[in-house]
């Protein structure tokens, strides 16, 4: 058994993991469902399904009200915005939240856009999800440059010398991805975090696609802001914002008048999903369990998370290696991004595949009929399909693992992608 492999046994209970997600136990078209779709969002934890309908049968309120089921709720959000604070290292005035990472952003790049104009520049890349492209792009109306930092086509990493040349005295943001939900690869964020500061730029994170597969510290990397979404690690359907407290003092949000000044509360937008927040709250809760089933010793809930992650990793990086060793083996089969095992640290377990005289979408429907849920397209990694030119031809078939997902749900994919090929 290779030594990966027996870590991943020896350090994750994926027996009791599974039992926490009851869709994992279905049986779709009279199959047992594999899900492989977690870059388009994760399944819950039963707790998360709990927290969010106990919270609608019980205390649905508005916050501010003088009363009990209202106060219960502010309690809560109190709390949720301290798990998220634990789960990305910060204090918990660093958390906004909103519906998802795309209007947030919008949110944060129009505040900033206030300040910018003509002779201001804006440094993105085409390796990420046009959320972190858009609205950056929007604000060339106000006469800003939006700069993009190309990739190799090769191996699908970004191109570190290209962003450092992009990124100058004129250079106001840096907005980058942590992890690319298409083919990915891993940035060097912390790199890409210096090289702003160091021109007086601010970072702008997207660890979307990075949340459910490593750990975030942003007191570590000292980014500005970074952002995420709560379904895409085990979580209902909203995003989170992380921002430096002086930062989000300073700029101006557009908001209406009655919302307070305070911070974080300035940056959020009318009534929020309360449910969905209650949720946040049981997500952070399931990461906190993994952490201490996996190291009872373990002290902080933030410990725990970070134990969490250590235990994923390793199970993790075991399924991707299986995969991807299958996967090349396979004739007429194109991998799109990092296939050396040797250097799998820069990769996640998100795999970009084509298959020649099969369209990406053929391939996910043949699939899925067989059980084993996947997807294509472009998952609006839009500048990196058009940038390897398989925009015009469906994308890629796109296969993701988390740590739910197990080495024997690899082994059939894979005898079944063969099979579904060879025919
Ligand atoms: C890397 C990345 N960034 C941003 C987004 C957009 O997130 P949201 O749906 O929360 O707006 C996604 C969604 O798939 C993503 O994968």
């Amino acid at each position: 058994m290779p030594i990966a492999e027996q870590a991943s046994k020896t350090s994750l209970d994926l027996t009791w993991v599974r039992s926490q997600f009851p869709s994992l136990h279905q049986i779709v078209n009279g199959r047992p469902a594999v899900f492989l779709d977690g870059p388009g969002g994760t399944q819950v934890p039963q707790r998360v399904i709990n927290a969010t309908s106990d919270y609608l049968a019980r205390n649905n309120a508005n916050t501010g009200g003088a009363y009990e089921t209202s106060r219960w709720t502010d309690r809560m959000i109190a709390e949720a915005r301290a798990a998220m604070g634990n789960f990305l290292n910060c204090d918990a005035e660093g958390i906004v939240f909103g519906a998802n990472m795309t209007s947030l952003t919008y949110a944060m790049s129009r505040a900033l856009g206030r300040d910018l104009g003509p002779g201001d520049e804006i440094v993105v890349t085409l390796l990420d999800h046009d959320a972190n492209f858009s609205p950056w792009k929007a604000l060339e109306e106000k006469g800003v440059t939006v700069r993009a930092a190309k990739f190799n086509a090769a191996d699908c990493m970004l191109d570190m010398q290209d962003l450092a040349r992009q990124i100058t005295s004129r250079t106001r943001v840096v907005a980058a991805g942590y992890a690319s939900n298409a083919v990915g690869t891993i940035n060097d964020v912390g790199e890409i975090v210096r090289l702003a500061r160091k021109a007086g730029a601010l970072s702008y994170i997207d660890a979307v696609h990075y949340a459910p597969h490593g750990l975030i510290d942003v007191r570590g990397l000292e980014c500005d802001f970074l952002v995420c979404s709560t379904y895409k690690f085990f979580g209902p359907h909203m995003g989170v914002l992380y921002g430096k407290r002086e930062h989000l003092e300073r700029l101006r949000p557009y908001k209406v008048r009655p919302n307070t000044e305070n911070v974080p509360q300035r940056w959020e937008w009318g009534t929020l999903n309360h449910e969905c927040i209650a949720g946040i709250r049981a997500c952070v809760e399931y990461w906190e369990e993994l952490g201490r089933r996996t190291k009872p010793s373990v002290g902080s809930r933030r410990e725990a998370i970070v134990v969490a992650h250590a235990a994923i990793h390793a199970h993790e990086r075991a399924m991707t290696e299986k995969m991807i060793a299958g996967l090349v083996a396979i004739p007429k089969l194109k991998l799109y991004g990092i296939s050396d095992p040797l250097r799998f640290d820069h990769r996640c377990a998100t795999i970009a595949v084509r298959i020649d005289g099969w369209t990406p979408l053929q391939l996910a429907t043949k699939l899925g009929e067989r059980g084993f849920f996947t997807w294509d397209g472009n998952y609006y990694a839009l500048n990196l399909t058009e940038q390897l030119d398989v925009e015009r031809t469906g994308g890629f078939l796109r296969i993701g693992l988390v740590h739910y997902n197990t080495m024997e749900e690899v082994e059939g994919f894979l005898a079944v992608l063969r099979e579904m090929v060879r025919a």
